[in-house]
């Protein structure tokens, strides 16, 4: 039940973010903007970390040691991305513990593009340039969502993606005007990775649960359509200086809307992928499962460190 004083907050809070004003960890805040939070930064934090995957798989056989050293710092970036967006997360009272349990008991989502196995070298090419930089499209607008934590985490981690995005774009063109079986490659790896990347937006703005709140309170500061078709029309002209064909026959430019038409996202698809049973479910969770029970030891070890350093304190002060 909402006390007088709750009331008097919730109208300080409605000002403040009318006034982009940033929410910060200690100040008042409704408690659905509080869980619509966690859950959409803990998704994101797995969504870095889960995304590891794939593209680990292909760090031990990159063609070059050039592209080795490239490819595993991308991977590293992704995994401190999830670091600084857990730390963010627990800083609205959830532990990292369970964050881990809801995500590894499947209640927690993460990007479904992850779902899908990476199949050649090329892949490496298609997510740098169309999943970071889908991705780059989002966050870029997170930069001023009203949560400071967040806020402040995304522009480090958009400038991080902004290189992958480069990097990945790199190896598509190295590709693209190579050999007939180079360019073939980066084609199928394009043509795969297109919709799943067309999909990180999430279901139409009419279909997404969540939107309605998060734009209300600057959680999310454009809609899942919006930023799509943002994605779609920097995209096509980036395929077109690739040389490959497109993906999509129904990508057309349209004069009157001053966008390019494209065509319908497989829905179906999505929503299986999302609710865990795309290609590589199993398998991603599977692999945290077993690396979150590897490193056990050394949450172990991290723990009895502190309880001795307090112990030393509380002695001294003694
Ligand atoms: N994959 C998995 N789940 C998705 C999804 C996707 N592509 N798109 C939507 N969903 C889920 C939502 O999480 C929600 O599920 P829930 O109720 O169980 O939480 C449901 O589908 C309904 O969708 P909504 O549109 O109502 O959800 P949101 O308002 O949260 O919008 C979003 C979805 C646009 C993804 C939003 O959460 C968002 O902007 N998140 C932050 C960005 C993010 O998570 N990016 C991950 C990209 S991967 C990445 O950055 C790694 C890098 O290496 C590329």
């Amino acid at each position: 039940m909402q006390t007088v004083n709750d009331a008097e907050e919730q109208l300080k809070f409605d000002q403040r973010i009318i006034d982009e004003q940033k929410i910060e960890p200690t100040d008042w805040m409704p408690d659905d903007y509080r869980k619509n939070l966690i859950r959409q930064m803990s998704q994101h934090a797995h969504s870095e970390v889960i995304g590891m995957q794939p593209e680990g798989n292909w760090i031990t056989r990159a063609p070059t040691l050039r592209r080795k050293a490239v490819l595993l710092s991308k991977v590293q970036d992704e995994g401190g991305h999830g670091l600084y967006l857990y730390s963010a997360t627990e800083s609205l009272g959830i532990t990292r513990s369970k964050l881990i349990e809801l995500l590894q008991t499947g209640v927690a989502k993460y990007a479904s593009i992850f779902n899908y196995p990476t199949l050649t070298w090329a892949d490496m090419g298609a997510i740098g340039w169309l999943v970071d930089g889908a991705a780059i499209v989002n966050q870029i607008s997170l930069q001023r969502t009203s949560y400071g934590p967040y806020a402040r985490a995304m522009i480090r981690i958009c400038k991080e993606e902004s290189f992958h995005q480069r990097q990945g774009y790199e190896i598509m063109t190295v590709l693209a005007k190579g050999s007939v079986e180079q360019k073939e490659m980066a084609q199928d790896a394009m043509n795969r990775n297109w919709w799943p990347s067309l999909m990180m937006f999430g279901p139409h703005d009419s279909d997404s649960a969540h939107s309605g709140k998060s734009m209300k309170w600057k959680i999310k500061r454009q809609s899942n359509d919006y930023l799509r078709q943002k994605f779609i029309d920097q995209t096509v002209p980036q395929i077109e200086a690739l040389g490959l064909e497109m993906p999509d026959p129904e990508l057309k430019w349209n004069e009157d809307r001053g966008h390019y038409d494209s065509g319908e996202i497989n829905w179906e698809e999505f929503y299986q992928v999302i609710n865990g049973s795309g290609p590589c479910n199993y398998q991603r969770l599977k692999h945290h499962k077993k690396a979150h029970k590897d490193g056990e030891w050394v949450r172990t070890a991290v723990r009895a460190y502190q309880e001795k350093q307090t112990a030393k304190n509380q002695t001294n002060v003694a």
